[in-house]
């Protein structure tokens, strides 16, 4: 058959555009599945708060840092501000006991994982479709700051970041490479993915790097420290707003397609480590590479995205060898789809998303 003229990229571009903002506001929260999460953070804070009085349960993951789509999980994470806590262990115990009585969630406590966690959930009725999933950790407080750091970069240029993470993130969940018990990556993986890419692939840069911005006033290294980790970057969104205006005009749908580009051919997976903190660094020299016990540092580094704080740990050490395998066949399949430019950008959506 004849082949039709190929659509000019531009237009295809502008169209895609069109696609993906139109694609994505359909799935943001609604203000009451806002409205409810909040409910229900209030209650288990003021159940909580019949145990550990000092106590404060706070939101991070998708539910705090402006990446969130319809009915995702609920993260949070329980402070407690007095010296005489009670173990981690017990309070999960206890808790589950407390919500199991007083809530109508079902409720599962895992005391005994490597993270002591209280998951709950509420079976879908009308008014709740999908219910409610949510797990409550303790103490995590770099979450906390690792989530706040995500929130700044998506305030920053919301139109297009919050578009790519968002679109990336559906289109990772339908793809099924997003478990990262099955071997494949988190979702705050994917995030860290588009932010260095955004950082340092993109010439001029979309974002700057607000771990690398100086203070504006010397502080000490109490303030910047947590466990030990640096967790200092400049959070200041307003002077950040007037101050910072990226160079680089490219439309979403561009940035998506270069996005693609990057990760299914450009990036070296077998020496490269992603770090948002500093660029591109080599396996090498974080000592990701040796094989000190037999393979398994091997397996655990097969893709490695550093930490924006914790800086020793590798964010992707789930990702398998055939979990990169199908990542990055993912990425190619999606760079073919789009080098094709359908006549019509929601095809070209439609298929990314199959
Ligand atoms: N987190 C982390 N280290 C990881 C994975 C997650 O610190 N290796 C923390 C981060 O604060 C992240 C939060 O846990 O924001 C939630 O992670 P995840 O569920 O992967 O991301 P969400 O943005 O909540 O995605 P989803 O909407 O798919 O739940
Ligand atoms: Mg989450």
């Amino acid at each position: 058959p004849p082949q039709r003229p190929q659509i000019p990229k531009h237009q295809f571009c502008a169209d895609l555009s069109q696609c993906l903002f139109d694609f994505v506001v359909q799935l943001l929260p609604t203000a009451e599945e806002l409205a409810i999460k909040e409910d229900v953070r209030k209650l288990l804070e003021r159940l909580i708060r019949t145990i550990e009085p000092d106590s404060r349960l706070l939101s991070f993951g998708s539910t705090a840092n402006g990446f969130s789509l319809r009915n995702s999980d609920m993260d949070l994470c329980c402070l407690i501000d007095s010296e005489d806590r009670l173990p981690a262990t017990d309070l999960v115990n206890m808790l589950g006991d407390l919500f199991a009585r007083e809530t109508k969630f079902h409720i599962k406590s895992l005391p005994h994982a490597r993270i002591p966690i209280v998951k709950l959930s509420l079976d879908p009725k009308p008014g709740l479709p999908f219910g409610i999933a949510c797990d409550i950790g303790f103490e995590n407080r770099l979450a906390l700051e690792n989530t706040r750091l995500l929130m700044c970069y998506a305030m920053i240029d919301p139109a297009r970041v919050r578009t790519l993470v968002l679109f990336l993130k559906v289109w990772c969940k339908r793809r099924k490479i997003n478990s990262p018990y099955k071997g494949t990556l988190s979702s705050y993986g994917y995030v860290l993915l588009v932010i260095y890419f955004l950082m340092h692939v993109k010439n001029p840069p979309v974002l700057p790097n607000l771990q690398q911005i100086p203070p504006m006033r010397p502080i000490s290294q109490e303030e910047t420290h947590l466990n030990g980790h640096n967790v200092w970057f400049f959070d200041d969104i307003n002077v950040l707003r007037q101050r910072w205006q990226s160079s680089n005009t490219e439309s979403v749908a561009e940035l998506l397609i270069d996005f693609f580009k990057f990760y299914s051919r450009d990036f070296t997976y077998n020496t490269g480590v992603i770090s948002i903190r500093a660029g591109l660094l080599s396996k090498e020299s974080k000592g990701w590479d040796n094989d000190p016990d037999k393979g398994t540092a091997r397996e655990r580094n097969r893709l490695c995205i550093e930490d924006p704080f914790e800086i020793d740990f590798n964010v992707a050490r789930c990702v398998t060898r055939d979990g990169l395998y199908t990542i990055r066949g993912e990425f190619m399949r999606a760079s073919r789809i789009l080098a094709a430019r359908p006549e019509r950008a929601f095809i070209a959506l439609a298929q990314l998303c199959e």
